[in-house]
Formats: C-alpha cells, sequence, structure tokens
C-alpha cells in the first residue's frame, strides 16, 4: 500500500501528472480542489461554505478539510495505492494525515514536490483560465492563491524533509520527461 503526496503550487500539475500515475498505478486519486468543485456544483451546505474561500484565493479551515479526508480515504477500501492531491496544505493537515494513516497502519510512502518558476504557474493557469470555466482561474485570484502557498503551504516541504519524505522533481519541461521522474520516485518506494 502506497501513500503518495503529490505536492506542489497551484498550476503545477499535480492533476495532470496524477491522472497519468492512476492510468499507470491504478491507484485511487483524491483531489481535496476536485472534492470541494463537486460540492460547489451540488449546492451542498459544505459546498455554499467552500465557494466563498476558493473564489477568493483563501484555503478552507484545516477542520473541515481534515474531515472530508478521511471519509474519502476509507471510503476507498483496500487498494494497492492513494494519491493525495492538494493535501496537506498546512502543516496542521501534515500532522493530521500523518497521524490519520497511523491509525490505519500505515504512513505516507513519499511527497513529490512539484517544482515549478512562479512565472510559468501564472502562464499556466491563465491560458487555462481561458477554458476551464473554474472561478478561481483569473489573474486576481491566482495571484492570492500564489500567496497562500508561499505563506501556508511551501512550509510543508521543509517539514517533509524533516519526515525523510521529501524528493524534488523538477516540474517544468515536457509532461512525459516529468512523469518518468514520478515514476522513478514511486518504484523506489
Ligand atoms: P486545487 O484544486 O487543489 O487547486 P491548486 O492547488 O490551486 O492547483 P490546480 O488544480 O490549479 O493546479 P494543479 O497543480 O493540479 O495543476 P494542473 O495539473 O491542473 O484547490 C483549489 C482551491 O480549493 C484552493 O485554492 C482552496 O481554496 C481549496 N482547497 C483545496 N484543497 C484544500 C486543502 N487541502 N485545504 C484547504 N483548502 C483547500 O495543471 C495546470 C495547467 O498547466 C493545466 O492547464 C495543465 O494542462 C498545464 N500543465 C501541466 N503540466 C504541464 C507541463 N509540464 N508543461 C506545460 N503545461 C502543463
Ligand atoms: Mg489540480
Amino acid at each position: 500500500m502506497k501513500n503518495i503526496v503529490i505536492f506542489g503550487a497551484p498550476g503545477s500539475g499535480k492533476g495532470t501528472q496524477s491522472d497519468k500515475i492512476v492510468e499507470k498505478y491504478g491507484f485511487k486519486h483524491i483531489s481535496t480542489g476536485d472534492v470541494l468543485r463537486g460540492e460547489i456544483k451540488n449546492g451542498t451546505e459544505l459546498g455554499k461554505t467552500a465557494k466563498g474561500y476558493i473564489d477568493n484565493g483563501q484555503l478552507i479551515p484545516d477542520s473541515l478539510m481534515i474531515d472530508i479526508l478521511a471519509s474519502v480515504y476509507d471510503s476507498f477500501g483496500a487498494v494497492e495505492g492513494v494519491i493525495f492531491d492538494g493535501f496537506p496544505r498546512t502543516i496542521p493537515q501534515a500532522e493530521a494525515l500523518k497521524q490519520m494513516l497511523a491509525e490505519r497502519g500505515t504512513e505516507v510512502s513519499v511527497m513529490l514536490n512539484l517544482d515549478v518558476p512562479e512565472a510559468e504557474l501564472m502562464d499556466r493557469l491563465i491560458k487555462r483560465g481561458q477554458i476551464s470555466g473554474r472561478a478561481d482561474d483569473n489573474e486576481e485570484t491566482i495571484k492570492k492563491r500564489l500567496v497562500v502557498y508561499q505563506e501556508q503551504t511551501s512550509p510543508l516541504i521543509e517539514w517533509y524533509q524533516n519526515e525523510g519524505k521529501h524528493t524534488h522533481i523538477q516540474g517544468s519541461g515536457e509532461l512525459e520527461k516529468i512523469f518518468a521522474d514520478i515514476c522513478e520516485a514511486i518504484d523506489k518506494v
């Protein structure tokens, strides 16, 4: 059982590379952003709460996020592997993930840090915004998301280095080259 954290700034390619991992390894994929967008689409109470944060480029409160994550994880049952995409995003979330997995007799296998220069992130997301229909893919909100990443999420790099789980992945360039580096890291654990 492998638990893969796919980590990186907004637009770094977490979703794109997760799809490729799912295709090759058959792992289950949990994207907390996709879960929240699904709730918004279905007009649930959770979706109504989440919308205000997402449209403003802010993070949903940790306690809410942690409960959602545990329930999705448990819904998977016995699987070969799980990819965590967009979670954890804060140190309390990383600590909660560690505890949740320990309670289930497992742990994070590796954290893959997709590293992409900020100018390229902006460029990718503005381009995607022209077709995605994502409410947070506009210049003003993208800038806020990048600030939130720097302030609240990037400290996790050091946190996972201290756990001995961090692997740096060059996240710009050819999709297939990035994927090959990811596969190498997954095959090692
Ligand atoms: P989330 O949905 O996770 O968004 P994000 O982290 O901002 O990242 P994106 O999904 O925009 O980018 P990505 O890294 O998946 O890149 P992608 O593969 O799409 O979260 C959205 C919001 O939900 C948050 O802001 C927050 O409000 C809330 N939320 C979610 N999780 C939360 C949590 N744990 N706690 C609290 N709040 C939470 O690629 C981007 C683009 O680049 C695509 O167009 C793609 O085609 C292109 N691309 C990919 N790879 C390459 C490449 N190698 N070369 C050129 N282009 C590429
Ligand atoms: Mg994504």
